[in-house]
């Protein structure tokens, strides 16, 4: 399965904030934005992935992640010039994807759960049209909203109803068979002038073949479209992390923990960070991973 984030758009509702910076570059809490997308991905053990962003922030993303070789990764880079809708991922990434499968997922939606991992690499290996993720919110006339039968099946999506039918958000994170390049490239423009993805959901929806997850109630899925969610999300992981001492969406540790790199690479890139906590806590997991490796091989000898 191939991997695409989405990091285009402007960003109006953050003006001035994002008047010379893309949104998914702003910090939550101790790391880019976009580190908490990309670390979704790589959970589910999605290691090819491609960026795509406007051409003037294209470089920046860049000058962050690199071609991901460091990480264990494989980044491309790609620009969508216009705000013509997420489904434009899907026709500006149709080589990128190939013959794949590919996880969509918005560079400015944020996950934070227990089973996160499992869940999606269950979820990728059963994969028969899309599997999207719903989420129980208070406002889901800002959202894409679903209607779900018993077994969890996808029956109506609407995009941002004036009145919703349900409460559950279709978040950010979508996974598609490989027929969403040619449900793309057929798909109309809304009364808005866009491409919605609401609208490729629907066409597999149509098949019986949308399957929605509902992410529960200890799950946060956060928004930081606005300046107080932006400060909201930030907060909400400054709390887990000081609380824990773990660090969220730490790239280098999944990296680490999925073995796509070895405990010297870990450190490596730790150490080109020293007077941030973040790169002390990079080198401290690499050490650690260090120690448990000694202890294993001791223990084969013994
Ligand atoms: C987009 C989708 C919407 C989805 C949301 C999740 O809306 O169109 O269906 O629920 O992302 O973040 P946007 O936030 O781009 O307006």
């Amino acid at each position: 399965m191939k991997g695409i984030i989405l990091a285009g758009g402007a960003g109006t509702r953050l003006h001035p904030v994002t008047f010379a910076v893309s949104k998914q570059l702003l910090p939550v809490y101790d790391k880019p934005m976009i580190y908490y997308p990309l670390s979704v991905l790589m959970l589910a053990d999605i290691r090819d992935i491609l960026i795509i962003s406007t051409a003037e922030d294209q470089p920046l993303f860049q000058r962050l992640l690199g071609d991901g070789s460091e990480l264990g990764l494989r980044l491309t880079y790609a620009v969508q010039a216009e705000p013509n809708g997420l489904p434009e991922a899907f026709i500006i990434g149709a080589d990128f994807i190939g013959d794949d499968s590919v996880a969509l997922i918005l560079g400015d939606n944020i996950f934070y759960g227990p089973g996160m991992s499992d869940c999606l690499r269950d979820s990728r290996r059963d994969l028969d049209g899309c599997v999207l993720f719903g989420y129980h919110v208070s406002d889901p006339e800002r959202y894409g909203v679903g209607e779900v039968d018993d077994r969890g099946r996808l029956t109506a999506i609407e995009e941002k109803p004036a009145h919703p039918r349900t409460d559950r958000a279709i978040t950010g994170l979508y996974l598609f068979d490989n027929e969403v390049v040619d449900i793309a490239k057929n798909l109309a423009p809304s009364a808005r002038g866009e491409l919605e993805i609401t609208d490729v959901i629907r066409a597999y929806q149509r098949q019986g073949k949308a399957q929605v997850i509902d992410l529960g109630r200890g799950f946060a899925w956060l928004d930081t479209g606005t300046h107080d969610s932006l400060l909201d999300a930030g907060q909400y992981v400054q709390v887990l992390e000081r609380r824990q001492g773990v660090r969220i969406a730490c790239i280098e540790e999944i990296a680490l923990r999925r073995g796509f790199i070895d405990a010297e690479s870990c450190f490596r890139r730790g150490a080109r960070l020293p007077k941030s906590g973040y790169g002390e806590y990079v080198m401290d997991i690499a050490r650690k991973d260090e120690r448990q490796q000694d202890h294993r091989q001791k223990a084969v000898l013994r």
